[in-house]
């Protein structure tokens, strides 16, 4: 009798060694294998788990989500970064309500359709949901694949990327196919790890090529280092009356569509642009701790700026701005770093403006 294929070996471990009680597991509903995988598109288990909670009991069916406004969506995503995804939940959910009559769609390429949705998300829907047959490659996946089959390069490049698509494709196996899938996930979570790979315990090890060849440590190669372009900006927490000026952003682009605080450049006139901007003439202005932040191609470098507002004009605030009491601002849709800046207030920042 031949040895077990590739396939087999991953199925046959992860039903002993794989993850079984996963929340989102032991489920056939697509919504909740939905929310999941986005979620854990950029976001490790660990995190997830919390949120994914708290999403499914505010939001608990699609149509439930498809309701809300944006805003509400977000202020559940807050924390969870990548903010695009919480904007393309909600979008996707109403497009299903009003296309697909509210049922998440089975076939594959009408879920390849929705927003926020690439191939491997995909997969990994129509493979929970229904036990379809169809090939994930994900961060992880592609560094098993990788080193099982000797794929040199960054997986980034379209050219190796195009190597493990097939390599996914090739060894699908005709049964178990979520079994295979999550013991993909599972072994390269928690066996073929980036840093030290844990081959003594790994199903595939006898087969697999960089381990062979002593090259674990360079297959993956890592992403080409660039340097990434730094930018600064001035945050302003203007206080009155215990209350902090949000200011929402544009729908699109970074933070697309949170609230957040108003931003000025480092030579604006501080007192003329409250004034101007939203009709507060302030008192004293002063820098607080400046803190960094990373997005995928650039470092931002926030110095926020804690303004005591004296006086407002009455109705003077600008359109898209609004003054909130700072614990309401703190479960607000805000940015990771703008909850940072409000809670380092403290409750002084309540009494002392
Ligand atoms: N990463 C992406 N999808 C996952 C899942 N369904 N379970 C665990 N980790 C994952």
């Amino acid at each position: 009798m031949s040895a077990p294929g590739f396939a087999a070996r991953v199925v046959r471990w992860q039903r002993v060694h794989g993850r079984h009680d996963l929340p989102w597991q032991n489920t056939r509903d697509p919504y909740r294998i939905w929310l999941s995988e986005i979620m854990l598109q950029q976001t490790q288990v660990a995190t997830v788990i919390a949120y994914y909670q708290r999403f499914l009991a505010r939001f608990p069916h699609l149509r439930s989500l498809a309701a809300a406004t944006q805003d509400e969506v977000l202020a559940v995503w807050s924390g969870l970064g990548y903010y695009s995804r919480g904007r393309n939940l909600h979008r996707a959910a109403q497009h299903i309500v009003a296309q697909h009559r509210g049922c998440f769609p089975a076939d594959y390429a009408e879920v390849l359709e929705l927003p926020g949705i690439g191939p491997s998300t995909a997969a990994a829907i129509c493979v929970f949901a229904h036990g379809a047959q169809h090939a994930i490659l994900d961060g992880n996946v592609k560094r098993l694949l990788a080193r099982q089959f000797g794929i040199a390069g960054y997986p980034g490049d379209a050219k190796v990327e195009a190597k493990l698509w097939s390599s996914a494709l090739a060894e699908l196996p005709s049964r178990s196919i979520e079994a295979y899938t999550q013991g993909l996930m599972d072994l390269g979570n928690a066996v073929c790890v980036r840093g030290a790979p844990r081959c003594d315990a790994c199903p595939v090890a006898l087969t697999c090529d960089a381990r062979r060849r002593g090259k674990t440590g360079e297959i993956p190669a890592p992403r080409p280092r660039k340097k990434l372009p730094q930018r600064y900006t001035r945050m302003l927490v203007l206080l009155h009356a215990g209350s902090v000026l949000l200011e929402k952003r544009p729908p699109t682009g970074i933070w697309g569509g949170l609230w957040s605080l108003p931003e000025a450049g480092p030579d604006a006139n501080l007192a003329e642009l409250c004034a101007q901007r939203y009709g507060a003439r302030i008192s004293k202005h002063a820098a607080l701790a400046p803190i960094a932040h990373s997005f995928t191609h650039f470092r931002l470098e926030i110095e926020p700026q804690r303004i005591a507002v004296a006086s407002l004009l009455p109705r003077a605030a600008s359109p898209g701005a609004v003054w909130l009491p700072i614990a309401d601002a703190l479960v607000a849709a805000i940015p990771t770093p703008v909850r940072k800046i409000i809670a380092a207030l403290g409750s002084s920042g309540r009494h002392r403006t």
